[in-house]
């Protein structure tokens, strides 16, 4: 039977005593709305441990003024009952209150990968993400916790953070999962109208055609980026917010692909901000496997 828990003392509890049982936790964090894309890590982490914990929790503090926190889709019934049936052991869905209580005021930041990539365009929101999985870390006390590449530098973020700061969890990282037509899986691509799903596809494609390029042997970064603009400026109501090839490690911007190399992008379909990445080069002159 799939346990509930929304505070913090009883999810400790819980933790503790399968603890002193030796049983290894695996955690899943999301921000619920799940998707195959949630329901893949869930898969992963079930195999790696004994207990398997999910946790729910829309978190205001990664959502910049004027963003979607409000409106972030929400289906709890829906949620517990997938979780229900990828034999999740414990769900921990707590209220904003109880990460955040009146007077609260620490918060995690990072010095350098957050001044890339979405970081630029959403400035707090990677000390929101960082604050807020250091919380749940500590809170459901795992031994593996599993993050989706989808979100290539959320996971790199929260791989650098467990480093910075000595923190004894295995943090393991997802393939992206796309719908049949290529599209990333996101909670908010229920956002999108049917005109603008077209147009949403666009992020894969340009994906493809730069893997595409690189594979014929092209390496200049403006040549490959160019062609992916056009391709994606070719739909009505996209507006990008940023398109780069960059250091996998470091985020930053290069100029050629003959070392590893991730593309990354985020567009503005209508309303909805989607992002999406993929492998250019693994390690050099090998083309990344997708
Ligand atoms: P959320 O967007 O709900 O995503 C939860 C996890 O699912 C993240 O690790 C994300 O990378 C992964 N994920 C989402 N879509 C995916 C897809 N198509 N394929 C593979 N993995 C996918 O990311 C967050 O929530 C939050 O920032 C959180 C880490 C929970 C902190 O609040």
């Amino acid at each position: 039977m799939i346990k509930i828990i929304s505070t913090i003392e009883d999810m400790r509890n819980a933790a503790d005593s399968w603890r002193r049982d030796c049983r290894r936790i695996a955690f899943v964090p999301t921000m619920g709305f799940l998707h195959e894309g949630h329901l893949s890590l869930i898969r992963i982490a079930r195999k790696a441990a004994d207990i398997l914990v999910a946790s729910i929790f829309v978190n205001p503090s990664q959502f910049g003024p004027g963003e979607d926190f409000e409106t972030y889709p929400r289906n709890l019934q829906r949620d517990l009952d997938l979780c229900g049936q990828e034999n999740v052991d414990l769900v921990f869905t707590p209220a904003t209150g109880e990460l955040y209580p009146e007077g609260y005021e620490t918060y995690v930041k990072l010095e350098r990968l957050p001044n890339h990539l979405c970081g630029l365009s959403r400035p707090v929101f990677f000390t929101g993400v960082a604050t807020v999985v250091m919380k749940l870390f500590h809170i459901v006390r795992p031994h593996v916790a599993v993050f989706g590449e989808k979100d290539y530098q959320q996971l790199l973020i929260v791989k650098r953070m467990a480093l910075d700061l000595n923190i004894d969890i295995e943090i393991v990282g997802a393939p992206i999962v796309r719908e049949p037509d290529g599209l990333a899986m996101s909670s908010r691509n229920a956002y999108l109208t049917t005109t603008q799903r077209p147009a949403a596809l666009t992020l894969y494609r340009s994906l493809l055609l730069a893997k595409e390029m690189v594979a014929k042997g092209v390496r200049e970064v403006v040549q490959i980026l160019g062609e992916a603009r056009r391709l994606i400026e070719t739909q009505p109501e996209t507006d990008i917010d940023y398109l780069t090839i960059c250091d996998p490690q470091t985020l930053t911007d290069l100029d050629r692909v003959d070392q590893p190399a991730l593309m990354a992008l985020a567009v503005r379909v209508g309303k909805t901000r989607l992002i999406d990445n993929m492998m250019l080069m693994t390690h050099t002159g090998a083309a990344g496997s997708e």
